[in-house]
């Protein structure tokens, strides 16, 4: 078999086979198949899809890639999500703390920002000393001891998504179905949660632009997941603008504190409730996603989320002075606001934009390995549907230099659309199945 041939078979729409499958996947994650060929065969992918059998065989050949873990040793439920990637999507940084405090333990893979969205590994990396890369017996032990766990990918699991992952965040191979769907459902399977809640986001700073292309995404994870015998469950929302105010690394770790705090963006907050909401209810600690919802906004705001927080990021590394100040955590040298150019109604702040933008400030990579600058960002002041009078803030950012606030304030300012007329905000959850 020759890694060419198959990258033509994709080239040219024929299906290929499971042996090829996994020849491709095993051969790209020994470091035999070098990188150009992975990246053209992604993009073949990109281009010309999947067969649904090609995309479960892909899958389970990536999370068969090292270890698959059996927790049940461990606990004999285990819950778990996975984002489809947004901008300012800190939901896990929430989500995770506040189902382990339930008694819940929540064993989780993360990635690091892929495109022009975030990821939870770079946003927990702002924190000095935190572990993401854990050996498997580290992963064990963490859920043992703490009922909650967050790696990255990791030479012992899923580590063909790792490479596959780091590939196609810099060769324009991320927005594919099939591609997102293994990406996720290999980590997830092989991480060995009995239960999983999918964030699938919809919108221009999501991966999938309509909410068909959404549905038909979370169909897929979700067969893959129930046909392994995971319960699998997926929330369906809007990402056309940023989640919460903040974007960017650090700044994004503070508001996901804030929310620890029983404060934090309405919008953010109430997501956190709907996802952390569907993980209880899979995992049987709730007859209802109200019911569950309800329980979870009492430990919110009670400090009982906030001290699993703590708990957990110590566990994994990390200094316990940011947490107690989070004014140390990383910063940036420019701080400003800007202005509100005209008054009226916020019709749109697009996401993919402003998830761009903060990557060319430094937070995300544009090439395979580049460092990040954890302290840069935007707040924004005003959400879609919002009214602004001329001159009042609209963004602040967080920039290493002059000329990189400059350029940001410019595609920011041109990323925001107003309207005369009122304009109501827009809903957040579409859709839930399972
Ligand atoms: N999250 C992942 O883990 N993989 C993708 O491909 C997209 C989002």
């Amino acid at each position: 078999m020759r890694a060419v041939d198959i990258i033509a078979k994709t080239r040219d729409k024929i299906p290929l086979t499971d042996a090829e499958l996994k020849f491709f996947v095993d051969g790209y994650t020994r470091g035999d198949i070098p990188d150009y060929q992975a990246a053209a065969w992604c993009m073949a992918v990109v281009l010309n899809g999947l067969t649904d059998t090609e995309a479960t065989a892909l899958t389970l050949h990536m999370a068969h890639s090292g270890d698959t873990l059996d927790l049940h040793q461990i606990a004999p439920f285990v819950v778990d999500k996975h984002s489809t990637g947004g901008v300012g999507d800190k939901t896990t940084l929430v989500v995770a703390p506040l189902v382990a405090a339930t008694g819940l333990p929540v064993g989780k893979m993360s990635g690091r920002g892929l495109g022009f969205s975030g990821g939870t590994i770079d946003k927990l990396e702002s924190f000095d000393g935190f572990r993401v890369s854990l050996t498997t017996a580290e992963f064990l032990q963490m859920l043992k001891e703490h009922k909650i766990v967050v790696s990255g990918q990791s030479a012992d699991l899923a580590p063909a998504d790792g490479k596959f992952y780091a590939l196609r965040d810099v060769t324009a191979t991320v927005e594919s179905l099939p591609l997102i769907a293994a990406s996720i459902m290999s980590k997830k399977i092989a991480s060995g949660a009995d239960a999983i809640v999918l964030d699938v986001k919809v919108g221009k700073g999501a991966f999938m632009h309509t909410v068909a292309d959404a549905e038909a995404l979370a169909e897929t994870m979700v067969a893959i997941g129930e046909g392994v015998g995971r319960r699998v469950a997926a929330i369906i929302s809007d990402m056309n603008q940023p989640l919460g105010y903040a974007v960017g690394n650090a700044l994004e770790v503070k508001e996901a504190i804030d929310t620890l705090h029983g404060g934090g963006p309405a919008d953010f907050r109430d997501h956190c409730l709907t996802v952390a909401g569907k993980m209880v209810e899979l995992g049987g600690k709730a007859e209802t996603l109200d019911a569950a919802k309800a329980m979870l906004a009492q430990l919110l705001d009670d400090g009982t989320a906030w001290a699993k927080f703590k708990e957990w990021i110590i566990a994994q590394g990390g200094s316990e002075a940011q947490l107690d100040d989070p004014s140390l955590l990383p910063s940036a040298p420019i701080i400003e606001t800007v202005a509100a150019p005209r008054g009226g109604y916020i019709a749109g702040i697009d996401a993919a934009e402003v998830g761009k933008t903060g990557v060319a400030m430094g937070g995300g990579r544009e090439k395979k390995g580049d460092p990040i600058d954890y302290g840069v960002g935007i707040v924004l002041h005003a959400k879609v549907g919002d009214a602004v009078a001329a001159g009042e803030p609209l963004l602040t950012l967080h920039a290493h230099s002059a000329e990189s606030f400059e350029m940001a304030k410019t595609r920011l300012l041109a990323a925001v659309s107003w309207s005369d007329e009122p304009v109501a905000a827009p809903p957040h959850t579409i859709k839930i199945i399972g």
